[in-house]
């Protein structure tokens, strides 16, 4: 059985647009030997991506979870959302490239996925990259640190 604790923990947020995708990342994370906190909704009634958005970055925040994959129509619209809390450093990948790249020079603790603009397989082996990605460090680690400064 998945160990539940925050570490191994893998949130998911979706609006309408992603709740199909959110189920298959779901069946992907628990073959993988993860805990899911499946942050919802569970069904397509139509809802507001921000709500969901800001509900996946407390429970990071909050330590429920060490990373979260946020889904939408775009994955944009969620994306800025979950991003508007300081710890959450979510950002939008469509190929495998940029889920790679997403870690290797943003650090993003939060994958950002457009259900209508990726293939469901392609989403699946992108958060499989995000996950086994580590952060570069090195020269980027200074940039993400400038990510926290407004002025
Ligand atoms: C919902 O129709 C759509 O606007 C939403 O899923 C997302 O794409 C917003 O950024």
């Amino acid at each position: 059985m998945a160990s539940a604790a925050p570490e191994n923990t893998i949130a998911l947020a979706a609006d309408h647009a992603g709740v199909a995708l959110k189920a298959r990342l779901k069946r992907e994370l628990e073959k993988r030997g993860h805990a899911v906190l499946d942050l919802g909704p569970m069904d397509e009634s139509s809802v507001d991506y921000p709500d969901y958005g800001h509900k996946l970055a407390r429970a990071i925040e909050q330590g429920q979870a060490s990373r979260g994959v946020a889904i939408c129509g775009t994955g944009i619209g969620i994306t800025i959302a979950a991003n508007r809390h300081p710890k959450i450093r979510a950002g939008v990948a469509w190929n495998i490239e940029t889920a790679r790249l997403v870690r290797e020079h943003n650090d993003a603790n939060v994958l950002g996925l457009g259900a209508r603009q990726v293939d469901p397989e392609m989403a699946v082996a992108m958060l499989n990259v995000f996950l086994d990605t580590p952060f570069a460090g090195g020269r980027h680690a200074g940039r993400v640190a400038k990510l926290g400064r407004t002025e």
